[in-house]
């Protein structure tokens, strides 16, 4: 299958314990992930010895990954050997790191080493990011033209006097806009026409986060949207949440209160990204589309920069 190069979601640090394994499927393929004292790693799912299964045959020992079928040890670029005698072929292994609470893997279909970086974020003040997944049937390209698709704002999330403060921008890898709006929530005052802004950001087509204040800024909430291309036909979403609130916390009454508002804000716009599961399932895939309008035109041309020629196919070429 086709993949844009980029960094994707694996899954949330907290699901992998010091010295365990798991298997995943990303990219028409299988993969493990493993988790050392210090680090993270990805590899294919298949021992290069005779075909064990890493996932069910993996043990992490020290900072290698074993196969418990005839003990040969991988290092984290896939170097396996058993008493001095070195496998030929290495393990497929992917760059892979820890942002947000989320472990990502850098994946590129000609193998090139990672060209961007995940953007720095301050973690000062906020909730521990909390995560939920969904796989479905869609595109990463379509979930990540959200942001450049200005129409939905209003008929997918009811915001309602919609101003940019900075209009769709690509620079490179990243994407960004910023919005300033009134939220019609659909509840009775006075959390209704709640005025908000939010800025969004992508980097490739894995990684994009938004963060919104409302409420004169006080509420403060970042949402990670992370599509993982599956396969052909399936992309899983990680979807993060995490809030702070500015100013100042009072005595205990005020702290629940802050607490009871902070968890509906929370739900709020929980609920809010839900809505967009029907943009990403209710549509033709990408490319069968044209696209009558500017920014999603500039899009479609951003997205096609992330294309990269595998390494076998280079050769042959
Ligand atoms: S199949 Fe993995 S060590 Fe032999
Ligand atoms: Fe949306």
């Amino acid at each position: 299958m086709s993949v844009h190069f980029g960094w994707y979601a694996v899954m949330p640090l907290a699901e992998l314990g010091v010295g365990k394994v798991k298997g995943f499927r990303f990219a028409g393929e299988d993969w493990v992930v493993y988790r050392t004292e210090h680090s993270v790693h990805v590899t294919e799912n298949r021992c290069q010895h005779l075909g064990g299964r890493l996932d069910r045959t993996g043990v992490v020992v020290g900072d290698r990954l074993q196969c418990s079928l005839h003990g040969y040890q991988f290092d984290a670029d896939g170097r396996g050997e058993r008493k001095g005698c070195a496998l030929h072929q290495r393990l497929k292994a992917l760059p892979a790191r820890v942002h947000s609470g989320m472990i990502f893997a850098w994946y590129d279909p000609a193998g090139e080493a990672p060209r961007f970086d995940l953007p720095a974020l301050d973690e000062q003040g906020w909730s521990p990011m909390s995560f939920r997944v969904v796989e479905l049937e869609t595109q990463p390209e379509l979930i990540m033209q959200d942001l450049v698709d200005g129409a939905h704002f209003e008929t997918i999330h009811d915001y309602r006097n919609i101003t940019y403060k900075k209009r769709p921008t690509f620079e490179e890898h990243k994407l960004s806009i910023e919005v300033l709006f009134d939220w019609d929530t659909g509840l009775p005052a006075p959390v209704n026409n709640v005025p908000a802004r939010f800025t969004s950001e992508a980097h490739g087509l894995g990684y994009q986060h938004t963060e919104t204040w409302s409420a004169g800024e006080r509420y403060h909430t970042r949402h990670l949207v992370l599509p993982v291309p599956v396969d052909e036909n399936t992309t899983r979403v990680y979807l993060g949440v995490c809030a702070r609130v500015h100013g100042r916390v009072g005595r205990l009454g005020g702290r629940v209160l802050q607490s009871a508002a902070h968890h509906f804000i929370v739900a709020m716009f929980k609920r809010d990204i839900a809505r967009d599961a029907r943009l990403w399932v209710d549509t033709y895939p990408f490319e069968t589309t044209t696209a009558p309008d500017a920014d999603v035109a500039a899009f479609r041309e951003w997205v096609a920069a992330f294309q990269s020629t595998p390494k076998a196919l280079q050769e042959t070429a």
